[in-house]
């Protein structure tokens, strides 16, 4: 009479095991393919990205509108509509604005952005080799520089060249390992930075610096986040240089009055973007399962690309105007109400008018990304009692990635209203 149970027992158990085996192949394939092929990884999502552009604009609209409806209910949200667009075209002719990061998905639309509002800008990106039509044509209208922010010396040949009164930064590492985030987000942070003093100093007048930043830096676990903020941190010792004492100054002399500073700053640190949708509406279209990590009850407010490149030109033109003059703010869409994980897929489906009976989802136990950041972490320390070098940093960024992942599983991106 026990028999049959126990088979059945041993079956379930056996099944499940598969399952988590199963579960944990297919993300190590992934992030193994991420870790070894990040350049080929990224030019595919640009060309996913092209042939799909009408279904993700779909979604987007829908997301939206969803947001809207709440919006006008509540007051005073820093969404897109509590975003000024407004630009003094009088003073234009004097500004030169460059922008570094000009072919990333925020970048770019900035570029747009600044053209649009006949503000002359330099669109500084690494090579022409890789820009897609679709960047180019975001580009368009500016000045395409080719220069390797990572090299100093380049940096600061171009600002010598174009003498820029405004840098905005929007470059970010493209895989988000350790060497990368210091060496794109933070180091080429810092020469640009450095180049926009310097300018500043020998034209005899204030430059300005804006950092497209990120809202999870307020609650730092990850590489890139730390670089992020020790920019910030640089960025703010930076605009307390005055033109009387080009060394960096005590706090005392930055609050001295008769010394104007050298730099000022706007820090503008966003919640979510809509592209990381992008690889769940290409499921959806394809009739595959969409995936979520636990109960999906993880919420957001994502903010558009075209209203943060807005909202980073006034801060890069108007400061005063957004009151971002040496600010650092968090920026999202609607706040009320937040969107769950699970909220997003749902408005996908309906946006792709998709029946409900071909929904399908499907939770990925947060174990699964524990399990593997304790794998790759244990065979790096294996590695590095080896001295396996090359070894220890793949198993520390593959780990780093895991932990990427699992951030953006089960950390909030939702900022709220100041003074809530
Ligand atoms: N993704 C989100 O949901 C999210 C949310 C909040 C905040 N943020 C923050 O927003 C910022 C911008 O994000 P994004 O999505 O616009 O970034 P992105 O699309 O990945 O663009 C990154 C830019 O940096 C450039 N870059 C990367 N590595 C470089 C290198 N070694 N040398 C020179 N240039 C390099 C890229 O140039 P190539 O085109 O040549 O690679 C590209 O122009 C990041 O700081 C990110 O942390 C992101």
């Amino acid at each position: 009479m026990f028999i049959p149970y126990n088979l059945l027992e041993l079956n379930l158990l056996k099944l499940l095991r598969m399952k988590i085996i199963t579960i944990m192949l297919l993300f190590l394939r992934l992030f193994v393919y991420k870790l070894f092929y990040v350049k080929m990884f990224s030019s595919l999502r640009y060309r996913v990205s092209i042939n799909n552009d009408y279904n993700v604009n779909l979604v987007r609209n829908m997301y939206n509108n969803f947001f809207n409806q709440y919006y006008r209910k509540s007051s005073g949200s820093r969404s897109s509509s509590s975003i000024s667009s407004s630009s003094n075209s009088n003073n234009n002719h004097k500004i030169k604005v460059i922008v570094a990061g000009a072919t990333g998905y925020i970048g770019r639309k900035v570029v747009e952005e600044l053209v649009s509002r006949n503000i002359p800008c330099i669109s500084l990106v690494r090579s022409l080799d890789n820009i897609s039509m679709k960047t180019m044509n975001c580009l368009d209208g500016s000045k395409i520089m080719i220069c390797n922010v990572l090299d100093h010396n380049e940096v600061h040949d171009i600002y010598d060249i174009y003498q820029p009164s405004i840098t905005i930064c929007c470059l970010a590492s493209r895989s988000g390992v350790k060497k990368d985030s210091w060496s794109v987000d933070y180091g080429g942070g810092m020469n640009l930075l450095h180049a926009q003093r310097n300018i500043s100093l020998s034209i005899n007048e204030v430059g300005h610096y804006v950092l497209l930043s990120a809202f999870c830096c307020g609650k730092p676990l990850l590489q890139y986040q730390h670089a992020k903020l020790k920019l910030e941190e640089e960025i703010i010792q930076y605009s307390k240089q005055s033109f009387s004492s080009s060394s960096p100054a005590s706090s005392s002399s930055s609050s001295s009055s008769s010394s104007q500073s050298l730099l000022t700053y706007s820090i503008v640190r966003p919640t979510a973007y809509f592209k990381s949708l992008d690889g769940q509406v290409e499921s959806a279209c394809k009739g595959n399962p969409l995936l979520y990590f636990g109960k999906g009850d993880c919420s957001a407010n994502a903010i558009g690309d075209e209203d943060l490149a807005k909202y980073l030109v006034d801060c890069a033109i108007q400061p005063n105007v957004v009151n971002m003059t040496n600010h650092c703010r968090d920026i999202g869409g609607p706040d009320n109400p937040p969107i769950s994980k699970l909220e997003q897929l749902q408005l996908i489906y309906n946006s792709l008018e998709i029946p409900i009976e071909k929904r399908r989802y499907i939770s990925l136990p947060i174990q699964v990304i524990d399990s593997l950041i304790g794998l790759f972490s244990m065979i790096e320390s294996i590695s590095r009692r080896l001295n396996l070098k090359r070894f220890e940093e793949k198993c520390s960024d593959a780990s780093e990635i895991a932990r990427i992942v699992r951030y953006y599983a089960t950390e909030p991106m939702v900022a709220i209203n100041e003074g809530e």
